[in-house]
Parts: C-alpha cells; structure tokens; sequence
C-alpha cells in the first residue's frame, strides 16, 4: 500500500455503558483507542499495549449480557461490531453509587496509584460472575493476566474476597 492509499475504514456500531455508538474507524484501530478515542471513555487505560498488563480489561459480550472480560489493546474496533462494551465507567449505578467490586476496593485499600485499577476491577466483575465464592488461590488464578506494581496484590484479593462474600 502506498503511503498516500487512505488506510482501509469500516463503520461500526458498538453498546459502550448501554449508549449506542455509530462509528467509522481505520480497519486497524485497537479497541482501547476506539474507547479513548471516540467515546471518550477515558477511564479504560493503556498500560502496556502487549496484551500483558491487564490495563485496558473491559467486558465484551452481546446486548443481552454484560459479558466477559477481553484485553481491549488486543481487540480490533471492528470485532466490538454488534457488541456490548462495559467499561469501568459504565458500572456505577444511574444515580452514581459504585459496584460492589468498585466498593470493596476502595473499602479494602485495593489500590494506590491506581493506574492498574480499572483492569483490574474489570477482570474481578468477571471472575465473581463465573465464580461468586473464589478461594484465594483462584482469585489469584483468576487475576493472574492483571499486573499491578504497588499493592502487592494483598489488598486486592481482600478486595475481591469481601466482594464475594
Ligand atoms: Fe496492557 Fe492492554 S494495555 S494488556
Ligand atoms: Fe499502582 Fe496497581 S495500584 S499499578
């Protein structure tokens, strides 16, 4: 492809938070940019753009479910076509109380800088939906692709167990 060959586009219409986007996009725009970028959902962070961190964690899943957690720096814009996005922003209740994992968190210290918190909230959401009573080992197991680099972890699966329990 020439430099001057406009990059190949496509239109798409994603459910972020339960809004209705109409887009067009460059073919290549990962869905961590099409969030930031277009929806303004800024809340969804990009730590590492590996598929490593866990920064970018959002649910995925069609309009009937809340769905399941997916790396969105790994996630093509264009493959949330007909998907419903739930984005950390999108878990607080309509008259802005939190979600019981976005509580625990900020009841059990599960945080400090921040930077991998809404991943890592993201990720819980869905580990607690296939698991409501997770043993430690398997929260552990199950936030395994989240990296965090202050907490030590201790407080998050203190986070994620008062959450369950
Ligand atoms: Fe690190 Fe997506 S930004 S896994
Ligand atoms: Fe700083 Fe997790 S709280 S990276």
């Amino acid at each position: 492809m020439s430099p001057n060959t406009p990059a190949p586009s496509a239109r798409v219409t994603v459910n972020v938070d339960g809004t209705r986007y109409v887009d067009t996009v460059e073919a290549r725009t990962l869905l961590v940019q099409y969030l930031r970028d277009n929806v303004g959902k800024t809340g969804t962070v990009v730590g590492c753009d590996t598929s490593n961190c866990g920064a970018c964690t959002v649910l995925m899943g069609t309009a009937d479910e809340i769905g399941h957690s997916v790396k969105s720096c790994s996630v093509l814009a264009v493959q949330a076509d007909g998907q419903s996005v739930t984005t950390v922003e999108g878990l607080a209740g309509p008259d802005g109380s939190l979600h019981a994992v976005q509580r625990a968190f900020h009841e059990m210290h599960g945080l400090q800088c921040g930077f991998c918190t809404p991943g890592m909230i993201m990720a819980t959401v869905d580990l607690l939906q296939d698991n409501p009573d997770p043993s430690d080992e398997e929260i552990r197991d199950g936030l395994s692709g989240n990296l965090c680099r202050c907490t030590g972890y201790q407080n998050i699966v203190r986070a994620a167990t008062c959450t369950a329990r």
